[in-house]
């Protein structure tokens, strides 16, 4: 049968209460694990070698508290209600990559794709952020078996992990831009997804 975005049992369906709560720890823990671990806030998790390492402990905790976000949100995405779950969203058909590409090229004419949540670009942006934050978790739970606090990490498969970790620094403030950005845009053409999110709607 041919997908098309309204046959979809996405299309209009409510955002249940788990996906929400969910959604907003991933929000909450995720900023602030940036925020802690890069230095934005406080001396950054590279503390984490010196005799005081305070933000490396915080950026532990709320890294791990993320990542337990992270890990129940996939499991949701497997067994959670029809609109969340990955096998109706994730675009790895041929048609939902069309509507990915349909999409950008909406944008580059400047012009906001109106699709429901989770279709098209928006889904794609999604699937890649999931992605990205696993790896950050599951590197980031690496390490906090692997570093003792106050000591210097030295073992090779440890250290390139906690290395590649570190492009959090890069991947995060790109999700952040592209979700917020998509975000705004949707609320321009007058879809308020974001009311959802904080349980105003
Ligand atoms: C699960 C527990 C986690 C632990 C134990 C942990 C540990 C660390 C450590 C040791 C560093 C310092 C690396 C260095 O400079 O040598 C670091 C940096 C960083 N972490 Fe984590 N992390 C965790 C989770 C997370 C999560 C979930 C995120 C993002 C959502 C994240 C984002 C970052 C960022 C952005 C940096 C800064 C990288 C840089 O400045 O180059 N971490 N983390």
């Amino acid at each position: 049968m041919t997908e098309t975005p309204r046959t979809t049992a996405i299309a209009t369906a409510p955002l249940d209460v788990v996906t929400r709560i969910l959604q907003l720890g991933l929000a909450v823990f995720g900023i602030w694990a940036w925020l802690t671990g890069a230095g934005w806030i406080g001396a950054g998790a590279a503390d984490y070698e010196r005799p005081d390492h305070f933000w490396y402990i915080q950026h532990r905790w709320v890294g791990i508290t993320f990542t337990a976000f992270l890990l129940a949100r996939i499991l949701w995405g497997f067994v959670g209600p029809a609109d969340v779950r990955f096998v109706n969203w994730v675009p790895w058909t041929r048609e939902r990559l069309r509507w990915v590409v349909e999409d950008v090229r909406s944008l580059l004419h400047l012009r906001i794709p109106e699709r429901p949540t989770h279709v098209g670009l928006s889904g794609f942006v999604e699937a890649l952020g999931l992605l990205a934050f696993l790896w950050l978790g599951l590197s980031g739970l690496s390490n906090a078996i692997t570093i003792t606090p106050g000591v210097k990490l030295t073992a090779a498969l440890p250290h390139l992990i906690k290395h590649w970790h570190q492009i959090g620094n890069v991947l995060v403030p790109a999700y952040l831009i592209l979700h917020v950005g998509g975000t705004v845009a949707h609320s321009i053409v007058g879809r308020q997804v974001w009311k959802k999110m904080l349980f105003l709607e």
